[in-house]
């Protein structure tokens, strides 16, 4: 039987939990990114740490998008993959030296850099190499993001980015040092954003920090606006891709680019997640006093999104046609916060059945932990399944 978009008979024997993914959603959501950027001067950085699977980064690399990471570790990867060095961005605001140095050695497109003491060190570091590092500052542009707090970093009580009143300090240092070149301005405010209008202030920032810069007699050829564009995680099927063509065309109207200037995306959910579920097995139907509980097998382990933000992922049971019933959908990890899902309506279950934890490509099988020895789920796709 197959049971909507998923080859239900095909998993049967496949050890669970594991993350499918599905490679021709991901390949039409890359068609769709690169035709709404193709006449523009747009560049998209895939955040790898959205997802890293070799496979996904493959495909993404295949498509001459670059990346954005956030370790030394994360840009190795990226280059495994197939990414440019060219087009790598290096953000994050603890980059130790070793890190650094990675990318300094590959000769990276811009590191997004975070702080002055970053910026010193940075210098100093490409002094001893012999190379310049082309620097783009992450500047907090305290436009709040409308989203969950613990994924809202543009404040000024986040730790990212640089203050805006630093910026003439800052000037100062690059005009004092030899081995970087500002060619950029950087911002993130946050992720899973769904009300748009919070990047059309963004634009209206980026613009008045772009006309301060030009005072100073600097033209900026690069504007990274970060990533952040959410997904509609209640409805998968019925919106399996974001709203790419309102998101560009929001920057395009609102961000006025000068001659020669460039704008950067680092988009990580909204390429990834729609395109991977989570499969799990009912181990047990058990009957509460109040409520009916599913037990699968997969845990916060195996996808912490619902456990660390209250994220909402949709789920379904993939191997039955049965009535709908409600069920809390938990894991067996031993916390009280290992719950996917709280009086869901699933069709009835019984103990062997598959469940689908959708929505779950972006920041599912990045954050998987290995606690109570758990093992690191599996990955399987649609192309080779
Ligand atoms: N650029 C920077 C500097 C970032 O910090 C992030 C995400 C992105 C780009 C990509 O943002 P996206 O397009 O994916 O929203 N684990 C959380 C999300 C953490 C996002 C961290 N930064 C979650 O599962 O919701």
């Amino acid at each position: 039987m197959i049971k909507g978009i998923f080859p239900t008979e095909k998993f049967q024997h496949i050890e669970t939990p594991f993350y499918w993914y599905d490679m021709d959603l991901l390949r039409e959501t890359l068609n769709v990114i690169r035709n709404e950027c193709g006449n523009k001067p747009f560049h998209v950085h895939y955040a790898i740490k959205a997802n890293a699977n070799p496979v996904i980064l493959k495909e993404i690399a295949s498509y001459g998008f670059g990346a954005d990471c956030v370790s030394g570790n994360e840009i190795l990867r990226a280059l495994e993959c197939g990414f440019k060095p060219d087009k790598i961005a290096f953000a994050g605001v603890g980059k130790t030296d070793k890190e650094i140095g990675i990318g300094l050695d590959h000769d990276i497109f811009c590191f997004n850099v975070e702080s002055i003491p970053e910026l010193e060190v940075l210098n100093s570091l490409a002094k001893e190499r012999n190379r310049k590092a082309r620097v783009a500052l992450r500047i907090n542009p305290n436009v709040d993001a409308h989203t969950h707090k613990y994924i809202t970093t543009g404040l000024n009580e986040n730790k990212f980015g640089i203050n805006e009143q630093d910026l003439p300090a800052i000037l100062q240092i690059f005009r004092n040092s030899t081995h970087i070149e500002l060619i950029g301005m950087h911002f993130h405010i946050g992720s899973q954003i769904t009300d748009l209008s919070s990047f059309e202030d963004l634009c209206v920032k980026a613009t008045e920090l772009q006309e301060w810069f030009n005072q100073q007699g600097i033209m900026l050829p690069v504007i990274n606006v970060g990533g952040g564009l959410g997904i509609n995680y209640q409805h998968p099927n019925h919106c399996p891709i974001a709203d790419f063509e309102s998101y560009f065309r929001l920057f395009e109207k609102y961000l006025k680019l000068q001659d020669n200037q460039t704008l950067h995306f680092e988009l990580g959910r909204s390429v990834v997640a729609p395109c991977g579920s989570l499969i799990t097995r009912v181990v047990y139907v058990k009957e509460g006093l109040e409520k009916n509980f599913l037990i699968v097998d997969a845990g916060m382990t195996d996808l912490i999104r619902p456990a660390l933000y209250q994220a909402f992922h949709h789920i379904e049971n993939i191997s039955s046609d049965l009535n709908y019933q409600p069920y809390d959908v938990v894991g067996p990890i031993c916390e009280s916060s290992d719950v996917f899902g709280h009086e869901r309506l699933l069709n009835t279950s019984k103990r062997g059945d598959l469940i689908a934890i959708r929505s779950a490509g972006a920041y599912g099988e990045t954050m998987v932990s290995q606690y109570n020895c758990r093992e690191k789920p599996a990955s399987y796709f649609s192309d080779h399944i």
